[in-house]
């Protein structure tokens, strides 16, 4: 039994940490069982700002590709394809656009934002294409006629504009569009290695893929209380980073490592190393099937081909409904 349609996608950006992985991928993961999902790789959104060099791009799919599977999203439950292999995405924007306000895209928070912190870092996003990066998403996700958006905070704005477009649209033409809901999780946030939000671009990552030997390693570095010396100090939990990823991965001890912290009878790194072994065996399924997935290559492409078929179908349905509404017969 589902409880409807669900749309979402990711921009193979060739950065999935285990942040991105508990901020949207283990939902879907859940979700899956739930609802009929679509899901995709949103190549096209990609080049909106790295558009000048395109080279990694085949193995940035691939890596989220690779990511999806061995997270345990199920190829068997849900549509899985790339955005660019399903035409009509691109054709939707187009339509979209001819009706859209330029004020509408341009008042979008993340637009002026994003403008300002890529163009600092040399990308020139003075683009047509950047400017309707959430036009593309409405196309997105108007074309599965999808109910609900599972995203983060920072998509609220897009899809708030998802739904004045499909108003726009459903009282200028005919009713066709459905207003998309956000499908919010309660998931944490999982702080950077150093306590900062964590970011490629910080450099205080877990990347998602790392194996059993390079999450150790990553955790051993994870910040604790810099007041800490001798680990017969007593610690304070509260500001120790190590002591947020226990209470994230480690329910079952996170209680009694606080005693011990506060009564300094643990020390910092066999607190983590506590840490570490816990999260390498949460993380060892996803890194079985990622052993199972890594380098078959023709396998994957032919899941991609099967999802694009699948959303091909349901795509051409409501380009049609889309044409004869706009009189474009
Ligand atoms: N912009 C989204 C992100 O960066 C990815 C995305 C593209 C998306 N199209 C979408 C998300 C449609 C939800 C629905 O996370």
């Amino acid at each position: 039994m589902s409880k409807g349609r669900i749309f979402s996608a990711m921009q193979p950006s060739g950065r999935f940490h285990l942040g991105n992985y508990m901020g949207a991928l283990e939902n879907w993961v859940k979700l899956q069982n739930e609802y009929e999902c679509f899901f995709s790789i949103a190549d096209l959104h990609a080049l909106t700002s790295a558009y000048a060099d395109t080279s990694q791009l085949p193995d940035n799919v691939y890596n989220l590709m690779l990511d999806w599977l061995s997270a345990g999203l199920d190829p068997d439950k849900n549509v899985i394809f790339i955005q660019s292999h399903v035409k009509e995405h691109a054709e939707l924007h187009l339509l979209l656009s001819m009706m859209t306000p330029l004020s509408w895209l341009e008042r979008v928070p993340t637009y002026k934002d994003k403008l300002q912190n890529l163009g600092s870092q040399g990308k020139d996003i003075n683009t047509y294409g950047f400017l309707g990066y959430p036009e593309l998403m409405t196309a997105d996700i108007v074309l599965y006629k999808a109910g609900w958006v599972p995203v983060g905070e920072d998509q609220q704005p897009h899809l708030e504009l998802a739904r004045e477009i499909v108003r726009r649209f459903n009282l200028m033409y005919k009713p066709v569009f459905v207003e998309p809901q956000g499908l919010m999780s309660q998931a944490a946030v999982l702080p950077g290695i150093d306590g900062r939000k964590m970011s490629k671009s910080y450099g205080n990552t877990i990347p998602f893929a790392a194996g059993p030997d390079e999450l150790r390693e990553r955790v051993r570095m994870i910040v604790t209380d810099p007041k800490r010396i001798k680990k017969t100090d007593k610690g304070n939990p509260d500001v120790c980073v190590a002591f947020k990823f226990h209470q994230l991965f480690n329910k079952e001890e996170v209680g009694q490592i606080e005693q011990d912290c506060r009564g300094g009878c643990i020390g910092c790194v066999a607190c983590k190393k506590k840490l570490a072994e816990k999260m390498v065996t949460i993380m060892a399924d996803m890194h079985v099937r990622r052993q199972e997935y890594v380098g078959k290559t023709d396998l994957m492409r032919d899941i991609l081909e099967a999802g694009a078929k699948k959303a091909r179908v349901v795509a051409a349905e409501t380009m049609a409904e889309v044409k004869e509404a706009m009189h474009l017969v």
